[in-house]
């Protein structure tokens, strides 16, 4: 990951050089001094490439200079147009195109200093890697850009802008390094001890096994874990910042609930062997829950956030639950699991349950990859959003727009609950195809005691088999900087 800085204006000595244009601009400040140097091969390669600063656009011109390496303008679009998310996706667009450059320097010359750590988010987005596990690695492969230095007038403030940012990628990274991790390195034991050392960040942690889960009665979540050798958990993360740095307030908690199953097999309703390695990521709502909680207390959020996860893997065994068995969750509803590949609502139904009992939130939204119809119904374009809630679902469907991270709301009716009566216990956990992420919705729902909440199925949206401008291809971490932003937006003291 290259380090960000920022700077006052003036042509660096070496490295490349990224200029961001709006529609119609004229050469001013750095982009005429850097002209004038190049004895006018800018605007003659601007002209030949008809490069006019349209959005999207961009124009490289090698060596146009001395010292400087490489120029690669990038347009913005109309200045009335413009929004994080195209200066994001400019950030984005850098690093994509100069990582074997050593240093970029980020000139523009309309940018507010918010607009300049909005490129620096895009740039830093877009930069994640993981190679922990390539040992074999040649150096010319690996990206040499160390430093993305952003050229501004206003320094200080283009900083102090940034610096919240900063802690929102850092839980984004977070978030795609959990979700990357392959699913014999990350179990529930690993992901709960990784959810123990963010205590460093200000967090409480509370970590709950086998024993204290069959204590409360979890008997959903438990019936899930029970085929697996791993032991499961369940992870409380607290964030007090309402009160003003790291102390509590009066005020009800906002409550951030997420799936995470480390693998799903499907259990004895074993999934097919094409792709299942992708069940890795099935644990992408507690890996999202887990990096925004990172967000929140990296930034000092001025809010009391709780983030809880269910942690368990989804495996066949002689000891696994069958298709047919009854089990009793923690809210004493019976559940008949008809298929034990719908596992991610059984898990969701206890911890949910427990969230409402013991902290009495101002909302709840869980997150979770929770049904593969939602893909075919969405794509991987919007996350499904189901909620009871009117004006938590604007809420999110704006932060949705704001950060790029976009849900689409879709029905809950009482309708859909005959899909998932039973014979013999109060509800079984499939409804059959018709409407398969709607029903998953009904079932969750039975879990949810009259608070405003919202349901995000993310199963299109967890992992990108493309790179796209701000996020390389894998996890995505989708989920992190739209519930950061809610939070920012509308429930911070
Ligand atoms: N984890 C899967 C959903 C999933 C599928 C996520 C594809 C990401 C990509 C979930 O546990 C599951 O298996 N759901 C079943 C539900 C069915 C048995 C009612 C499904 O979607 O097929
Ligand atoms: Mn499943
Ligand atoms: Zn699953």
């Amino acid at each position: 990951m290259p380090d960000i800085a920022f700077a006052k204006p003036a042509l660096p000595k070496s490295g490349a050089l990224a200029l961001l244009i709006h529609e119609g601009e004229k050469p001013s400040g750095l982009w005429a001094q850097l002209d004038e140097a190049a004895g006018g091969a800018i605007e003659r390669a601007f002209r030949v490439a008809e490069f006019k600063g349209g959005k999207g656009k961009t124009c490289s011109i090698l060596a146009p200079c001395a010292g400087i390496t490489r120029v690669l303008a990038i347009g913005l679009g109309k200045p009335a147009e413009i929004s994080q998310t195209i200066l994001e996706e400019a950030g984005g667009t850098i690093v994509a195109n100069l990582s074997h450059e050593a240093a970029v320097a980020v000139a523009s010359c309309a940018l507010t200093p918010q607009q300049s750590a909005e490129v620096a988010l895009g740039a830093i987005l877009r930069s994640y890697r993981f190679d922990r596990y390539r040992t074999k690695e040649k150096p010319d492969d690996k990206p040499k850009l160390s430093r993305v230095t952003v050229l501004t007038a206003e320094v200080a403030k283009a900083k102090a802008e940034w610096e919240p940012l900063n802690a929102t990628a850092k839980g984004v990274f977070l978030t795609r390094d959990l979700v990357t991790e392959p699913p014999n390195v990350l179990d529930p034991p690993e992901m709960a001890e990784r959810c123990r050392r963010l205590s460093e960040l200000g967090l409480k942690v509370e970590i709950f096994g086998p024993k204290e889960m069959g204590k409360l009665g979890f008997g959903a979540l438990l019936g899930v874990s029970q085929g697996s050798a791993k032991e499961p958990r369940m992870v409380v993360l607290h964030w007090n910042g309402a009160g003003g740095n790291g102390r509590k307030s009066k005020d009800k908690p906002v409550v951030f609930v997420g799936k995470g199953v480390t693998f799903d097999t499907g259990g004895i309703s074993i999934k097919p062997a094409g792709g299942m390695e992708d069940m890795k990521w099935d644990m992408a709502g507690a890996g999202t829950v887990i990096g925004l909680m990172a967000a929140l207390a990296g930034r000092r959020a001025k809010v009391d956030a709780i983030g809880l996860v269910g942690l368990v893997e989804n495996m066949p065994s002689a000891t696994a639950q069958r298709p047919g068995d009854v089990v009793t969750s923690y809210s004493g509803q019976t559940i008949e699991v008809i298929n034990t590949d719908a596992e991610g609502r059984l898990v969701l139904a206890d911890v949910i349950w427990y969230a409402q009992q013991k902290y009495d939130p101002k909302f709840m939204i869980d997150l979770a990859t929770l049904t593969g119809a939602i893909i075919i119904g969405l794509g991987h374009e919007y996350a499904g959003l189901f909620s009871n809630d009117d004006a938590l679902s604007r809420k999110l469907t704006a932060a949705g727009q704001a950060t790029g991270e976009r849900v689409w709301r879709m029905p809950l009716d009482d309708a859909y609950d005959k899909q998932i009566r039973s014979d013999i216990a109060d509800m079984k956990n499939v409804g059959g195809r018709p409407g398969g992420s709607i029903t998953a919705a009904q079932f969750i729902q039975r879990f949810v005691n009259a608070k405003p909440w919202a349901h995000l199925d993310i199963a299109g949206m967890a992992w990108s088999t493309k790179d796209t401008a701000v996020t390389p291809k894998g996890a995505t971490a989708f989920g992190v900087r739209l519930l950061d932003r809610l939070v920012a937006d509308h429930y911070e003291s």
